[in-house]
């Protein structure tokens, strides 16, 4: 190689990187990868000569490295005759990618000889960062690789870059399609980078933009300044707020209002340009004179002459305006002159310029992101403004919280805070990018997006591209980007508590905080200056003092950014500074410490917390958040040194979390089941006989939804034989062998079990599917009551049951008594009743998501509608249980639906459903409506077949004691003039 320079970084840059390396060190970062190299430099050397050749290479280096260092990328290593540079690490930057191939092209225009250029996008861990800057590092994926082999492809001259990176920078550059590249086996499609493009901000007019929304009042407060300034009384209006909360968008919208009749001069700080002196302010002078990017600097110099001369103004202020600008054909005696004279001049030369600019009409002069403005400006502005009160100029200015103005404090200036969007607005903005309406969807990323407008379209484009990160990171890149930047930007001691802060939660108690905190700074003044910096807020008006961040995905990327170590590290000691300094009271900050320890190097002591932290969400009908926390301990138990302890564990979480499991999928779905035949399986090899009985009885429960009705009263049996007689579990056994043999049409055996279960099993005992056994068995009993014609304690018990769960105020247990109850009500046709529990089972089930007993709530509502509405709704219903593999009962079901097609002139459907449910009550021995189901039918058939099946159904029903149905099938026969015979009951 010859003579590679040693890698220098400007002053500034380094010591921002060394005084904060502690804290980089070890981070996770997404950058951009540069590989540089000369085409062909061996034929060059052997052309040139060893001297030429080396002084050539030297500059050629001097001019990379200050490309590179322009945009603020570090130089990581020297390779050959080439370099690689990182941009944005170790210090993130939330344009990297921009950034990198701004350099890129720099570098290509600027060598002397061929280069090749290839850039790459992605995540890598920072590692050690040594005093010279090289920056240690491990790359995830193949985010290094591409970017050398897309240099290697390179045409000589040519920047390509990845469509990771392209997609990054899209529209700030032109690019074109190239052949593809082979990758380790993988094919990618990189594209040339030809130029600038014509984006130059993250919006601009012509784009296609969300819908605007919710930003009236700020829009009106702009209109109003700019009354005032039409009236000849300039105004400064800054607009603050932080990154992607629509200051630009704002600014856009009202200058798109006020134009044509006001005129609009716009400029921009860089998020490089903080060096370069003069930055906004030569593109407000550029766009005064009309000149754009093609035009020469000779051209450029022409056209600020041009400019002065058309509004009137000495022509002299034309030389220390392209002075300032490094335009060529400045005056050459200004180089004599003490600097801060042509400053000054420069400065009246700018003012001037511009108040003549807008000559009478009024202007909106435009500074867009002031954080990022060099010195330079940042003076020019603070004086400009004190001319303004008497020019009919209004200057708009925005810039990030954090940052404040030179000119506060004057009558004339004001600031507009944006606040996050209000949720009707923000879920405007995601709806109108997800397609189809998905309106559960929309509001939940509108609520992760907390009125951030950015970050809201940026969620909402990755839900709908459905994109995750390589590294499984959820936040979107680009929102990652601004966010990681902004947190790398605290000094080291900020930072450090922003990450135990993000460790500790969204939101967290300060002396929780300060028990962990390990620096030497005292914590509490460091979260006042995060919360100076809008990162946090305070919550008042609880019990502790207790902060929170500003915004969920700040501390999500705070988060991502550190090594998994490190958080386990500080998840672990927050676990055991709760533990400690509530020992009296650990249970009360279960969630707390499950959340901890789970996440801690020892996540075992996570499991009891994990337990009782779903157990209280249980408490709370909150199923699904009791089953994950279950899951999690689960888990974290499996992963443990087999043996009896560890069984034992699992076995306490299954027999936990089976109700939640059944309140939320069902009994007969496949998550339930898998759990009850583990729970056996270890309670059998446990000798747990108690607890293997329990896990029969819903095993029991979960076959007999399924339609296996006759195996499922061997299973009951089974259990009676395992608990023995007259033990509280034998009250279970009972419920089970009750409810196969009503379901099997033994209805005086059923009724006997089902009552017997109400008694033994005593108040409080719950069946292990959730329910408590008296309430399931009595409901239950109502039908087998009703079916041996006993009405009136058919209803006793109905209303027993409703009661009795009403008393204990569990929602689930009431769900079971209002569902039976509504096939009681069904029964004996009383539609009123009917009615009323249908709409309150009906509303229990949606609010708290109950699967199961909601299907029978839209069958039976279905049917007291007795219209065409009422089918759609049964139908639906039916399939639903069919798909989720639930088969009880299936032919009262399907005679309910036979009943409604019937009413609604379809009779033909009406009969094919009857034939359905004649099958489906034989085919799984769901036998105790079956003779309702052949007299139903029997009205579609021929006269003697009518008869035949008419008797034959009146059989079944007096073989079973049915006497309800029985009567129903007499009353049929008597209508076609056959005399009734007398009731056999057994
Ligand atoms: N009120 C709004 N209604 C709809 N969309 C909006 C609104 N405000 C902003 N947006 C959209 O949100 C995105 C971010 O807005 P914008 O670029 O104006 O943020 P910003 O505050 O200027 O951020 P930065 O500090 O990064 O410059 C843009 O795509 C913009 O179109
Ligand atoms: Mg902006």
């Amino acid at each position: 190689m010859a003579g590679a320079p040693t890698p220098y970084t400007p002053r500034q840059i380094s010591e921002q990187i060394l005084a904060v390396r502690g804290a980089i060190e070890g981070e996770r970062k997404q950058v951009s990868v540069l590989f540089c190299d000369i085409v062909a430099s061996s034929a060059l050397a052997g052309e040139l000569g060893p001297e030429e050749f080396h002084l050539v290479i030297d500059r050629f280096f001097r001019d990379a490295l200050t490309e590179v260092h322009r945009y603020e990328g570090t130089i990581n290593q020297f390779l050959g005759d080439g370099f690689m540079a990182l941009f944005g690490a170790p210090m993130a930057h939330e344009d990297h990618a921009r950034r990198a191939v701004l350099a890129a092209l720099g570098i290509a225009a600027r060598a002397e000889v061929k280069v090749r250029i290839g850039i790459n996008s992605g995540l890598v861990v920072v590692g050690a960062i040594g005093d010279d800057l090289r920056v240690d590092y491990t790359a995830f994926g193949d985010t290094t690789v591409l970017a050398a082999r897309l240099q290697a492809a390179a045409a000589p001259g040519a920047v390509l870059v990845s469509r990771q990176t392209a997609g990054l920078v899209s529209g700030y550059f032109q690019v074109e399609e190239v052949a593809p590249v082979k990758v380790k086996e993988r094919t990618v499609y990189p594209l040339r980078v030809m130029g600038l493009g014509t984006r130059t901000a993250r919006i601009a007019s012509g784009d296609e933009m969300s819908p605007f929304t919710g930003r009236d009042h700020e829009l009106a407060e702009l209109q109003r300044a700019l009354e005032v300034t039409a009236d000849g009384e300039g105004q400064v209006i800054g607009v603050a707020g932080d990154p992607g909360l629509g200051k630009s968008r704002l600014a856009l919208e009202f200058c798109r209002l006020a134009e044509p009749d006001v005129a609009v001069l716009e400029g921009r700080c860089l998020s490089y340009g903080a060096s370069i002196a003069y930055l906004p302010l030569f593109e407000l002078v550029r766009n005064a004179c009309g000149i754009t990017a093609d035009d020469s600097p000779e051209l450029a110099a022409r056209k600020i002459e041009l400019k002065i001369k058309a509004l009137e103004l000495d022509v002299s202020l034309a030389h220390y305006l392209r002075h300032a600008f490094g335009l060529p054909a400045g005056d050459p005696a200004l180089a004599a002159l003490d600097p801060r004279i042509i400053r000054a001049r420069t400065f009246g030369a700018l003012s001037r310029l511009l108040v003549a600019q807008a000559g009478h009409r009024p202007m909106v002069m435009l500074v867009e992101d002031l954080h990022w403005i060099d010195q330079t400006s940042e003076e020019f502005l603070a004086g400009f403004v004190n001319e303004l009160p008497s020019v009919p100029v209004m200057l708009l200015a925005t810039y990030r919280s954090g940052y404040s103005p030179p000119w506060i404090g004057k009558s004339y200036t004001s600031q507009l805070a944006l606040r996050p969007l209000s949720p009707a607005a923000s879920e405007k903005i995601v709806a109108s990018l997800l397609a189809g309406g998905d309106r559960a969807g929309a509001s939940a990323i509108a609520e992760r997006g907390e009125g951030n407008p950015f970050f809201l379209e940026e969620l909402a484009r990755a839900n709908r591209d459905q994109t995750t990160d390589a590294a499984g990171v959820t936040v979107p890149q680009t929102v990652q980007q601004v966010l990681a930047a902004r947190i790398d930007r605290l000094p080291a001691d900020q930072k450090a508590a922003i990450q135990l802060a993000a460790v500790l939660g969204r939101e967290f108690s300060l002396g929780l905080a300060e028990e962990v905190w390990d620096g030497d700074v005292p914590l509490e003044a460091l979260l006042q200056e995060l919360k100076g910096l809008e990162f946090l807020r305070e919550r008042h008006g609880l019990a502790e003092r207790t902060f929170m961040f500003s915004h969920v995905l700040t501390r999500e990327v705070a988060y991502d950014g550190m090594l998994e170590a490190r958080r386990r590290e500080l998840h672990g000691q927050a676990g055991a500074c709760v533990e400690h300094s509530q020992a009296s009271q650990r249970f009360e900050h279960c969630e707390l410490l499950a959340y901890h320890y789970s996440r801690s190097a020892d996540p075992a002591r996570a499991v009891p917390y994990l337990a009782a932290a779903a157990d209280r969400a249980k408490d709370r009908y909150a199923n699904e958040e009791a089953i994950r926390l279950h899951k999690e301990a689960l888990s974290i138990v499996q992963s443990q040194a087999a043996g009896r302890d560890r069984d034992s564990q699992e076995l306490a979480i299954l027999e936990a979390v089976a109700a939640p499991l059944n309140a939320r999928y069902g009994y007969a779905s496949p998550e339930l089941q898998q759990t009850l035949e583990r729970w056996i399986a270890l309670a059998e090899s446990l000798g747990r006989n108690d607890s293997m009985a329990a896990g029969l009885v819903a095993l029991w429960a979960s076959r007999f939804v399924q339609g296996r009705s006759a195996d499922g009263y061997q299973t009951a049996s089974r259990v009676l034989a395992l608990v023995g007689p007259g033990s509280e579990l034998a009250g279970h056994a009972h419920f089970a062998i009750g409810g196969s043999a009503v379901t099997l049409g033994r209805l005086v055996e059923g009724r006997r079990h089902l009552e017997l279960a109400a008694d033994l099993a005593g108040g409080a005992v719950w069946l292990s599917t959730g329910v408590r056994a008296d309430v399931h068995s009595t409901a239950w009993a109502a039908h087998a009551h009703w079916l041996l014609g006993r009405d009136t304690e058919a209803l006793s018990a109905c209303h027993k049951a409703i009661n009795l769960a009403r008393s204990i105020d569990d929602p689930f247990c009431l769900a079971v008594a209002l569902a039976y109850g509504c096939i009681t009500h069904h029964l004996r046709h009383d539609m009123s009743a009917l009615g009323t529990n249908v709409g309150e089972l009906r509303e229990l089930c949606s609010s708290y998501g109950f699967a199961y007993y909601r299907e029978w709530g839209l069958i039976l509502d279905g049917w007291s509608h007795q219209d065409e509405s009422g089918i759609g709704l049964a139908q639906q219903a039916i399939s639903n249980l069919k798909v989720g593999g639930s088969f009880a009962r299936m032919p009262y079901w399907l005679s309910l639906l036979a009943d409604l097609l019937a009413r609604n002139d379809r009779r033909d459907a009406a009969r094919a459903t009857l034939d359905d449910a004649l099958i489906a009550a034989r085919d799984r021995d769901d036998l105790w409506w079956l003779p309702e189901v052949m007299r139903m039918r029997a009205a579609y058939d021929e006269e003697q077949a009518a008869i035949s099946r008419l008797r034959s159904a009146a059989q079944t029903a007096s073989a079973q004691g049915s006497v309800a149905l029985l009567r129903r099938c007499e009353h049929d026969l008597a209508g076609r003039g056959f005399a009734s015979q007398p009731p056999v009951i057994p």
